[in-house]
């Protein structure tokens, strides 16, 4: 399929979303091809899996620069280098500036283990069992200044179960990021998604809000 989005997938570690984006993008008809993984981190298991896939990857160490600035200055000249359309954010851990996400205000995407707003930050699985919701899951938004904050494009409903422990729970939501951000950036980069006030409306979908996702209980 030609003019496909030119996305790249940011990544720090472990790289599952990245993979499933990987996956994705790897089908005839899927409307982005990812061209780039860039890590932040030399040692992040997800290079190889890139490399093995035929991606072009990148490391930008943040270590070496002198501010947030500086490093997200470089990382724009690489994103802008590869002549990248879309940035996806998959357990990229580094705070980004105000200046790079207004940069790639609405063509910056990111997949969060919750049911945002609520458990913004780290250990939302934990947190999620210790507060006691009924429910739990995970969400694709674009990203915004505000860490975990943006419009939300689709969230994935997981439902807690007796017994439950954070990494049970953190597998079935796993599971699921799986399914929305390469559903999230199919979307973004089939030019179905606009953003009116903060919220998301889905071109071709009834009353432009995503169905929700979420197993039978
Ligand atoms: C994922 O669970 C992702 O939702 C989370 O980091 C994990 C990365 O796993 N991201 C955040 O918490 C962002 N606030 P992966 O490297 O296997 O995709």
């Amino acid at each position: 399929m030609s003019g496909r989005k030119r996305a790249a997938v940011l990544i720090s570690g472990r790289g599952s979303n990245m993979a499933a984006l990987v996956q994705a993008a790897a089908g005839p008809d899927f409307p982005a091809e990812i061209a780039l993984v860039l890590s932040n981190r030399a040692d992040a298991a997800g290079l190889d899996f890139a490399a093995a896939h035929g991606i072009p990857t990148r490391v930008l160490s943040h270590k070496g620069f002198a501010d947030r600035l500086a490093f997200d200055a470089a990382l724009d000249g690489v994103l802008r280098e590869a002549g990248i359309e879309i940035v996806c954010l998959a357990g990229f851990m580094r705070l980004l500036t105000p200046w790079l996400v207004e940069r790639w205000r609405d063509r910056m995407i990111n997949v969060h283990p919750s049911l945002l707003p609520s458990f913004k930050g780290l250990n939302t699985h934990e947190r999620a069992l210790e507060a006691g919701v009924r429910v739990h899951g995970c969400t694709v938004h674009f990203v915004r200044a505000e860490m975990d904050e943006g419009p939300i494009i689709l969230q994935a409903v997981v439902p807690i179960e007796p017994g439950d422990t954070p990494d049970r729970l953190a597998h079935r939501v796993l599971t699921q990021e799986h399914v929305i951000y390469p559903k999230g950036l199919e979307l973004l980069a089939a030019g179905r998604l606009t953003v009116a006030q903060e919220r998301v409306e889905i071109a071709g979908v009834e009353g432009g809000l995503a169905p929700l996702i979420a197993p039978k209980v």
